[in-house]
């Protein structure tokens, strides 16, 4: 049974969804604006953001809000933490990897996360202490224990300082002969969703916003894997530097990660 405010998660999350395909039958119509360089929004975005925050307004009017695209409303106790569209390039494109992404926070904890791909109609939903699932069923994070075994995701952006970007490359020049392969599928929510079920072994990024992991993070963790920042602590919700993978596979992450970022912020 799930927990009703989750109910109402999943209900928005779908309805999202619909605004979401309904576009897609119609791309030429799609409105993309720049919000800064190489960062874009389409109206899409936005209407899937209302229909969320509609939903939970009409449910729970006293909760705050934080929304990738309409900003922070401060509530009572609970805080709705949404991205309508994490992979709005993809989305743009027509590349089919994109998702939406509700986590609950209640006094400074994840309770609730949901991660919806319309495409694929896939559902994954936790809750804290009752396990991860994709469409009602549980799910487990993977158990490879070998590095060259192992399927990764990972994320870059060019919003990224130079020295950054210098750290990241010379990183995947030590984990590309490592591991068995690494992708890029561009939208991080549908990453750490599918590190919580197995499909990927792990996955890091630097610099994510709240709205991109707070509901993966919860996913993951109740799934049974491990989620650090790139110094091995827990401040991935603020920092958003986030390494995660299966118990054993994401402690080697870190090793082989961490020394190159040690010296960029
Ligand atoms: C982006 C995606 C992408 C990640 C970026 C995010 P958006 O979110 O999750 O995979 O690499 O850092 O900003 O902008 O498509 O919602
Ligand atoms: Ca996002």
């Amino acid at each position: 049974m799930r927990d009703p405010i989750l109910n109402i998660a999943v209900k928005a999350a779908r309805a999202a969804g619909n605004v979401i395909i309904r576009a897609l039958d119609r791309p030429d119509t799609i409105q993309v604006s720049q919000k800064k360089p190489n960062d874009y929004v389409t109206d899409i975005d936005r209407q899937a953001e209302q229909e969320i925050i509609a939903i939970i307004r009409k449910a729970h009017p006293q909760h705050g809000i934080i929304g990738e695209e309409s900003g922070e409303t401060i509530g009572k106790e609970y805080t709705w933490i949404i991205d309508p569209i994490d992979g709005t390039r993809n989305f743009i494109h027509g590349f089919p990897q994109f998702a939406v992404s509700i986590g609950i926070r209640y006094r400074g904890k994840i309770e609730h996360g949901v991660i919806y791909d319309p495409l694929r109609q896939e559902l994954f939903t936790a809750s804290r202490g009752k396990g991860a699932r994709l469409n009602d069923k549980r799910i487990r994070v993977s158990t490879r224990t070998q590095l060259e075994d192992c399927l990764f995701a990972t994320g870059f952006t060019s919003r990224h300082s130079a020295p950054h970007l210098t750290a990241y490359l010379d990183m995947m020049k030590t984990m590309i002969p490592l591991c068995g392969d690494i992708r890029r599928p561009g939208a991080a929510t549908l990453d750490l969703a599918y590190v919580a079920c197995g499909r990927l072994d792990g996955f890091w990024e630097k610099g994510l916003k709240i709205w991109d992991i707070a509901a993966g993070i919860l996913l993951i963790k109740e799934a049974g894997g491990l989620v650090f920042d790139m110094d091995g602590g827990d401040n991935y919700l603020e920092s958003g530097d986030i390494i995660t993978g299966n118990p054993k596979i994401v402690k080697l992450l870190l090793k082989k990660i961490k020394p190159h970022f040690s010296s960029v912020l």
